[in-house]
């Protein structure tokens, strides 16, 4: 394995709520708590020769922020908007500014749940997007992201 250090780093975003994850909603989002989440991808990440950095915020303009803060320092994103997904141009600009490979994640499927969660401002700009396989969604996020960027 490569020394860590040259590893391709992927910042991982999740936005408002999902510090929340182990007792939200468990019938939508499961029951591995974010922390969880987090230390996977970090394993996921070694095995597979990157570095992952997480991030989480219920504020978009922290959110717009950790994007603005990673480029040129990033070859991929990770991002779950959580809410924003469907409410925010600001981290559709932020996500277009950074312009590295990205993947749209969501632990529900949001295209079966209410309407207003149909419609999402990432999709399109997204290189790819996965809903409704749960948490093990970002671990394949990042394994489409090992393909794209190295
Ligand atoms: C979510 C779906 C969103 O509609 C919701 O607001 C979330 C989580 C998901 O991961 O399924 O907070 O992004």
């Amino acid at each position: 394995m490569a020394e860590s250090r040259q590893n391709p780093l992927i910042l991982v975003v999740h936005g408002p709520n999902l510090n929340m994850l182990g007792t939200r909603e468990p019938e939508h989002y499961g029951s591995q708590t974010l922390e969880a989440i987090n230390a996977s991808l970090i394993t996921k990440a070694a095995e597979l020769d990157l570095q992952v950095s997480t991030f989480q915020s219920n504020h978009e303009g922290e959110i717009v922020e950790s994007i603005q803060k990673a480029v040129g320092q990033v070859r991929g994103l990770i991002i779950n908007p959580a809410a924003f997904t469907h409410t925010s141009v600001a981290i559709r600009d932020a996500v277009l500014v950074l312009d590295v490979p990205t993947i749209e994640v969501h632990l529900s499927n949001i295209y079966k749940r209410e309407p207003f969660r149909q419609q999402s401002f990432i999709a399109d700009i997204a290189t790819a997007q996965i809903s409704g396989l749960g948490a093990s969604g970002y671990l394949y996020a990042l394994e489409a992201l090992a393909q794209l960027v190295t």
